[in-house]
This record gives structure tokens, C-alpha cells and sequence, in this order.
């Protein structure tokens, strides 16, 4: 990946991914990894992470190690946070890749609160706590990386005032999208999720998911705005002496488990043909941002190697 003389890490780097017993998450590792760079391979089941981190030793990769992350859970954001800094000092690169659905469960309030706190609560709190373990000296400044969907784009939400507010992007602060996350939770536990203010459903969205795509859209949305509300805090700091670049982007769709291996159009929305990509494929724009980190490009949402629409 990339020309040599971009090549500004090494075995010394660090990298910490989420999510990472399988799917997309798996497939970032093994990319950083076949860069030599040293990979935490982070998962919320110990036994699945380390059967990954042994498919990748029987690869050939050594320079990979496991740590358990449940992303959902502050004790376990906090031991990983300390577990770091004991091992390595600091990091360079964190990929928020942990994500759920409730495909095809009842919009109950049981069933989207995991949602939002993985997808949403879980990315925020990772990203946090891990904040003030990036390197002052990575070259290009350390780099966070959110796997999020272009399910989450604005043009999803019906509601005119959230997305007036959400695309205002010098303006967006973490306490707004935690108000619009907070909101849209308490009107599932009240069952008064209003017409005109949560997701649109255009039949593209509806012919396959039906209503479960609705908290993984306002989970997207969360963490695509997270993204652009950290990025203006990170440019707002005194002195900026640690730079910090942060980006959201969509895999593509990608058979994965989490949307039961199916296969329909998202990213490539007005395609003729719907492709559905590998792992390996949807762990690109990821990892390419991680390492080319676009001058630019902090703050925006990205897929297929471009920044595209919020
Ligand atoms: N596949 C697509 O087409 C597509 C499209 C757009 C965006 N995405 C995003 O890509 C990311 C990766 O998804 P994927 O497609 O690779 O799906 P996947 O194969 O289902 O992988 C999801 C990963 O997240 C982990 N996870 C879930 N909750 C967690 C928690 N609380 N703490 C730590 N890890 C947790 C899962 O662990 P377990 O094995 O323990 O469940 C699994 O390792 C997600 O953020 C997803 O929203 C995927």
C-alpha cells in the first residue's frame, strides 16, 4: 500500500483495533499487520479474540497481540486504556470498528439501546480514553479512524431541524449528538418515535431491513457527527502540540455477519449491479486513512478512498 517514501511507520507503530474477532475488524488487523506495524487485536469475547489472533499467527504474523475490549462496557474501555500505557507508552492509531444491529428485531427499547451504545456511546468512550495515550510524534500526527455507514448519512433523517444542525459542521459539538443520540433513545422507551423526525425509509432501506435499519441509522448518524465535533475540538486546542486526525467512513456493504451475509446496495447506491465486497475490500478505506491520513481530511466522512456527503 502506497509508495515507499510514505512509509513513515514501522514496528514500532501502534495500532488498536476494535471489534476485531472477525469480519471487517479481522481484516484491518491482518492489513496493518502485513505492514509490520504492532496490531492490537481487541474483541469482547476472549476465546474468539485469541482464536483470531491465532489465524493470523498460522499466517505468518507475529507482530499482532490481543487484548479483550468489550466497547459497551467503561471497565473494560478503562483496563484496555491502562493495559496500553503499562505495554507500550502510547499508540499512534485507533480503528473504532465494533459494530451491531438488531436486523430484523422489534424497534423496542431493549433491543436499540445496545445499538446506540456500541455503535454511538461505545465509539465516543473508546476514543476518549484512548485520547490521551497518542504519540506526540507520529508522523502526520496519529490518526482515529470510526467504521461507520453510509446509512448514517443526513440524507436518512426526515427531520429538518436535526439535519440543519448536524451539517453545520463548525459548529457541531459532542454535547449535540449526544442530545440527539439521548433523544432518540427516550422516545423508543416512551414508543413515541415521531413521524418527520427519525429515519426516512425509502424502499431501497425498507425491501430488505424494514424498521431495524432505524437505530443503526441514528447510531451512524451519531458517530459520523462525533467524528466532526471531535475533530473541531482537537483544532481548537491550545497550542495543538499532539495533532490528532480523526475520520469517519463507510467498508461499502461487505458480506459480513452483521447483515446476515446479504446482499444489497449501500455505498454503491445507483449502481446497475450490486456488488458485495470481501473483508478484506471493505478493510481498504480504513486502513488507507489510517496510514495516508489526507491532508484535509480530518473530521470528514469517507469511502472508497474520497470523502463523500454527512
Ligand atoms: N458489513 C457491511 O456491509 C458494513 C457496511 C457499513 C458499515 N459496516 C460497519 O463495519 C463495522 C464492522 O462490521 P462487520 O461488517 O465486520 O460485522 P461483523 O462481522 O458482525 O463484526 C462486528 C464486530 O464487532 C464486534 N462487536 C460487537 N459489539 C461489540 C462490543 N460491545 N465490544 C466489542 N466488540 C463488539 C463483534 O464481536 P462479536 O463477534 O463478539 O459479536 C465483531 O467482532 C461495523 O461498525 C459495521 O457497522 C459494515
Amino acid at each position: 500500500m502506497g509508495n515507499e517514501a510514505e512509509r513513515w511507520w514501522s514496528k514500532d507503530t501502534v495500532a488498536v483495533v476494535t471489534g476485531a474477532n472477525k469480519g471487517i475488524g479481522l481484516a484491518i488487523v491482518r492489513r496493518l499487520a502485513k505492514e509490520g506495524i504492532t496490531v492490537v487485536l481487541t474483541a469482547r469475547d476472549t476465546t474468539r479474540g485469541k482464536e483470531a489472533l491465532e489465524s493470523l499467527k498460522s499466517q505468518g504474523l507475529h507482530n499482532v497481540k490481543f487484548h479483550p475490549l468489550d466497547v459497551a462496557s467503561p471497565e473494560s474501555i478503562l483496563a484496555l486504556a491502562e493495559w496500553l500505557h503499562k505495554t507500550y507508552g502510547g499508540i499512534d492509531i485507533l480503528i473504532n470498528n465494533a459494530g451491531i444491529s438488531s436486523l430484523h428485531k422489534d424497534m423496542t427499547f431493549e433491543n436499540v439501546k445496545p445499538v446506540l451504545d456500541t455503535n454511538y456511546f461505545g465509539v465516543k468512550n473508546v476514543t476518549k480514553a484512548l485520547l490521551p495515550l497518542f504519540h506526540d510524534d507520529t508522523p502526520g500526527g496519529a490518526r482515529v479512524v470510526v467504521v461507520a455507514s453510509t446509512l448514517g448519512q443526513l440524507k436518512h433523517l426526515e427531520s429538518k431541524d436535526y439535519v440543519k444542525t448536524l451539517s453545520d459542521r463548525e459548529h457541531l459539538t459532542e454535547d449535540f449528538v449526544d442530545s440527539f443520540a439521548n433523544h432518540y433513545l427516550k422516545d423508543v422507551a416512551n414508543g413515541s418515535q415521531k413521524e418527520g423526525v427519525w429515519p426516512i425509509w425509502s424502499d431501497w432501506v425498507n425491501s430488505r431491513y424494514g424498521r431495524s435499519a432505524e437505530d443503526y441509522t441514528v447510531s451512524k448518524v451519531a458517530a459520523i457527527a462525533y467524528v466532526n465535533a471531535l475533530h473541531n475540538i482537537l483544532v481548537a486546542q491550545p497550542g495543538k502540540e499532539k495533532k490528532i486526525n480523526v475520520f469517519s467512513c463507510c467498508p461499502g456493504y461487505v458480506d459480513t455477519d452483521i447483515n446476515g451475509n446479504t446482499g444489497v446496495k449501500t455505498c454503491e447506491e445507483g449502481a446497475d449491479t450490486p456488488r458485495v465486497k470481501t473483508p478484506e475490500e471493505g478493510a481498504d478505506t480504513p486502513v488507507w486513512l489510517a496510514l495516508h491520513s489526507p491532508e484535509g481530511g480530518s473530521g470528514k466522512f469517507w469511502t472508497e478512498r474520497k470523502v463523500i456527503e454527512f
